[in-house]
């Protein structure tokens, strides 16, 4: 553990995975302070930071990354950097790519200009993910993303992200860290997203759209994993470094759909199968041996099916949260 007393600016603090992130951080880290930068877009929630707010290690500023003055603001007095903010569904990058280009990219690179001009610029670790790796076949479970996988993502979401930062890594000694994780899941998630909506819908008795053949294979990570991931790059990592994070929990969309029929006392009446996603990746996969060996981490809370089941758990119980999103959502 780093002992110095960090500030830490973190971008999307509003969200799902970097709101998380932020109540971790004040938890177990007494001498860091946080610097929470959102827009607070559809998926930018307070609410999900309420046990934050009176927190003295704690700050919230409302802003856009794409904003150099607002960033060189939130930015004053930070020693690291973690960047969640970002358009994360990439179900709207189909349907228009500008806002991801726009945020996951140019937004990247104003942060890493930002952090340039800084007298002394801090840590960067820009949050990845394994999405831009493109898709594996179902018929070679051999197969797994490392970090030497070619880049070749199949949505117009944020991969330029990551050759930014690797970019800046290269030519100026940019202090960047990236990490690619699979898909999350846990509190906080915003109604959307395939679990928290099909839990939610179930919670209403209402049916679950379930894509294609339902065959497409996720490796699913406990938001709780990818938060400690997180940090122990951030303080551990190598810089110029990409570091994998995966929960090592493999499961195809009817899989998962089956597993909270089961827990949620529904059957597959309840599955309603819709037309395919363009471009639906098969399956991905990662292989997290480089911070499992170089960092010593491993995930504690992904395993299927406890982790879900505790995830339906938390929506039963707060629907305070969710249910003013799903009506706009
Ligand atoms: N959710 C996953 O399964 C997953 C998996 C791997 C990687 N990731 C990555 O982690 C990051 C966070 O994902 P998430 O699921 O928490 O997303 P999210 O959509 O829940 O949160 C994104 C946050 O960024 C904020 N934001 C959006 N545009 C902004 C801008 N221009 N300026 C400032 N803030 C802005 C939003 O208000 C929101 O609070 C993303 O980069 C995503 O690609 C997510």
């Amino acid at each position: 553990m780093v002992s110095d007393p960090w500030q830490i600016l973190v971008t999307g603090g509003a969200g799902f995975i970097g709101s998380n992130f932020i109540r971790m951080v004040l938890a177990e880290r007494p001498n860091y302070s946080v610097v929470n930068l959102d827009a607070l877009t559809y998926a930018g929630n307070l609410e999900s930071l309420a046990d934050c707010v009176h927190n003295p290690k704690y700050q919230f500023i409302q802003g856009d990354i794409r904003d150099s003055a607002v960033v060189e603001r939130a930015l004053a007095g930070c020693d690291a950097v973690v960047n969640f903010a970002a358009e994360s569904h990439v179900d709207r990058s189909i349907c228009d790519s500008g806002p991801f280009v726009s945020t996951n990219v140019t937004g990247t690179q104003v942060l890493l200009d930002a952090c340039r001009r800084m007298d002394k610029c801090p840590r960067f670790l820009h949050i990845g993910t394994d999405e831009v790796y493109g898709d594996l076949p179902l018929d070679r479970p051999d197969l797994l993303f490392t970090e030497n996988t070619p880049l070749c993502p199949s949505s117009p979401y944020k991969a330029a992200a990551d050759l930014l930062v690797l970019a800046y890594h290269h030519t100026f000694g940019f202090p960047g860290i990236i990490t690619r994780c699979s898909n999350n899941f846990g509190p906080f998630q915003f109604p959307e997203k395939v679990i928290p909506l099909f839990i939610t819908n179930l919670i209403d008795g209402k049916r679950v759209p379930l894509y294609g053949d339902g065959l497409n294979v996720r490796d699913w990570i406990h938001v709780q994993d990818h938060c400690e991931a997180v940090l122990l790059t951030l303080e551990k990592g190598e810089l110029g470094q990409v570091y994998n994070v995966g929960g090592c929990n493999e499961w195809s969309n009817r899989a998962l759909t089956d597993m909270l029929l089961d827990c949620m006392d529904y059957d597959e009446k309840m599955i309603e199968p819709v037309a395919d996603r363009l471009g639906h990746d098969r399956r991905y996969a990662i292989d997290a041996s480089k911070i499992q060996n170089e960092l010593g981490w491993t995930p504690q809370h992904s395993a299927w099916p406890t982790g879900l089941t505790k995830t339906v758990e938390w929506y039963r119980q707060h629907e305070t949260w969710w249910r003013p999103l799903k009506m706009q959502s």
